[in-house]
């Protein structure tokens, strides 16, 4: 029954750096004419979809369905409850907002909804065969738990759409009003994992509306979504939801966004509020009792709290939560071989780190306090018993010699980040469950393009490589890269062989 194989996928491209100044051709004439609306029925009720005709496929797109009860009033920091029925035709034709965060626009904490695209609609009863139910891909937009959306402007489907597979892409509570545990069934923490699996179940039921296939659901996502899609794997409650997974650069391992002890974070909440003997209760009470805008107020300022320099700590992250939405550490169910075992892709970027580029006034602060790039978890990993300073001695001289952190010795640092933050994490996860004889495949990979569509661009990044969540550009279209000009022969063949082996991933495994 256990069969182990890992096969090794290195995406390695020529790394161009183009940045001469382009012809802006006019390779984009459209920006997704609305040619006929189209109405779909669901277990749910009625929804009325566009047709998109884009410049590189045509599909139909369905906005905001909800898929469970506004979480607001006292349903607030609640665990999701299934959407009600509606009557009448529900408008899927324009985008839905974001769910609360810092700065997004247009945003609600009324925003439990999925976008769905389809290339084809099943066909009416008696007419023509029906095509053959497609394999669905949901992906978990990025943004670190606290913020993005699942906007078609950041989350294209365009180039999945040249596919035969349907995509569905899923918003969740972000922040404080996802992930805040106060260990009780009013804010039992991990809410934002568990309106996902509210989300994947509302796709068993309703997916083959929509010429999806409940029985080839593949989970996946980026950064903080291939955190979520790797805990959803530890999950009981997601159990025979997923079929497949897609994890990319992070899992439920990473030491930044899993708190074994959630006491620290509900303290500093209550500090914040400024009642730092408040019972957890009365502590929720005050929380009811805010706006979002001012709950944004108190996430920022506990997030204050965390020491800076290193790593940005995430204060509202994965927990252990007595929903038994995760039921255990999940570094602990990886080790005792107890999860959802599927056929997985797994891997990280080339050059996460040079993402810290943005940072760079941070280096003298970290040179001097090289002990917090020792990831934390690397103790519980090699049972190390030395001390943490003589572990960060040992990794600074494995990357720098005897030279100090600066400008000049940044791609060491961008290093150290990639593999302490992403790599050897990843690897870790990669090796145990192969020596555990994980029992499905697994294909590993470094995604190593700089091309055209790396998003480092938007951040000012300018080191050489494939920095953190670079990827996205090579699977979705992105609003902002729309006149990106492209001066290579090799950028629109990595995205199209990028998004065909994804494509063949969710169809295949
Ligand atoms: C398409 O372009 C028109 C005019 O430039 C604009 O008003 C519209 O919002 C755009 N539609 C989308 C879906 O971006
Ligand atoms: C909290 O309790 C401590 C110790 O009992 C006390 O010194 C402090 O004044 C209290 N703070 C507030 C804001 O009530
Ligand atoms: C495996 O995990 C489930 C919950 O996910 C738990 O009920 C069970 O006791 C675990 N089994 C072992 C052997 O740890
Ligand atoms: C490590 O060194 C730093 C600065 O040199 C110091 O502040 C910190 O307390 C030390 N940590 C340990 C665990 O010894
Ligand atoms: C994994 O499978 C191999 C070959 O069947 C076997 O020798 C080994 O004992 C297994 N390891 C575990 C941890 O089950
Ligand atoms: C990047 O640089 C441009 C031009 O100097 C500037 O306008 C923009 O704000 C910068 N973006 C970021 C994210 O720093």
């Amino acid at each position: 029954m256990a069969s182990k194989k890992a096969i090794l996928i290195i995406l390695v491209c020529v790394i161009a750096v183009s940045i001469v100044i382009g012809v802006l051709t006019a390779t984009f004439c459209c920006n997704g004419s609305e040619e006929e609306d189209v109405i779909v029925h669901t277990q749910s009720g009625s929804i009325k979809g566009l047709r998109v005709n884009s410049d590189v496929s045509s599909f139909y797109a369905f906005f905001r369905i909800p898929y469970a009860k506004p979480p607001v009033n006292e349903l607030r920091f609640k665990a999701p409850s299934p959407i009600e029925p509606w009557s009448g035709v529900f408008d899927a034709t324009i985008e839905g907002p974001a769910c609360v965060q810092a700065d997004a626009l247009h945003q609600s904490e009324d925003c439990l909804i999925l976008n769905v695209y389809t290339r084809d609609l099943p066909a009416p009863a008696a007419a023509t065969p029906p095509a053959p139910a497609r394999p669905v891909y949901v992906h978990l937009h990025f943004g670190g738990l606290q913020d993005y959306s699942a906007n078609s402007g950041n989350f294209g489907p365009d180039y999945f759409m040249r596919h035969d597979v349907v995509l569905v892409m899923v918003q969740f509570r972000l922040a404080m009003l996802g992930f805040l545990n106060l260990n009780s069934q009013d804010a039992p923490g991990n809410m934002g994992l568990a309106d996902t699996i509210e989300a994947l179940r509302w796709v068993q039921r309703n997916i083959e509306s929509f010429g999806g296939d409940p029985r080839q659901v593949t989970l996946g996502g980026i950064s903080s979504g291939g955190i979520m899609t790797h805990a959803l794997l530890m999950s009981p409650q997601a159990q025979g939801l997923i079929h497949k997974a897609i994890i990319q650069s992070g899992t439920a391992l990473s030491y930044r966004f899993y708190h074994e002890d959630t006491e620290p974070v509900a303290r500093f909440t209550k500090q914040v509020l400024g009642m730092p003997n408040a019972s957890n209760d009365e502590l929720l009470t005050q929380l009811m009792s805010l706006t979002p805008t001012e709950l944004i107020k108190v996430s920022s300022d506990v997030k204050g709290l965390f020491p800076r320099g290193y790593n940005e700590y995430y204060p509202y992250p994965i927990t252990r939560d007595l929903l038994g939405i995760i039921p255990e550490n999940p570094i602990d169910m990886v080790r005792k071989n107890n999860y959802t075992q599927i056929p997985m892709i797994i891997g990280i970027t080339s050059d996460e780190g040079i993402r810290l580029e943005v940072f760079m006034e941070r280096l003298d602060f970290v040179n001097d306090n090289f002990y917090m790039v020792v990831p934390t978890d690397l103790y519980a990993i090699d049972d190390m018993s030395f001390e943490k300073n003589e572990t960060a001695q040992r990794i600074k001289e494995f990357y720098f010699g005897d030279r100090d952190l600066s400008r000049k010795t940044f791609p060491q640092y961008a290093e150290v980040c990639r593999d302490s933050w992403y790599g050897h994490i990843t690897d870790y996860v990669v090796r145990l469950q192969g020596s555990l004889n994980y029992s499905a495949n697994v294909y590993y990979y470094v995604f190593a393009i700089d091309g055209a569509y790396n998003t480092k661009k938007f951040s000012n990044i300018t080191s050489p490589g494939a920095s953190h969540a670079d990827d996205r550009g090579y699977l979705f279209k992105i609003n902002s890269l729309a006149n990106v000009p492209v001066n290579d022969d090799f950028s629109d063949l990595a995205r199209d062989r990028m998004v065909a082996m994804w494509a063949n991933f969710i169809i295949h495994g």
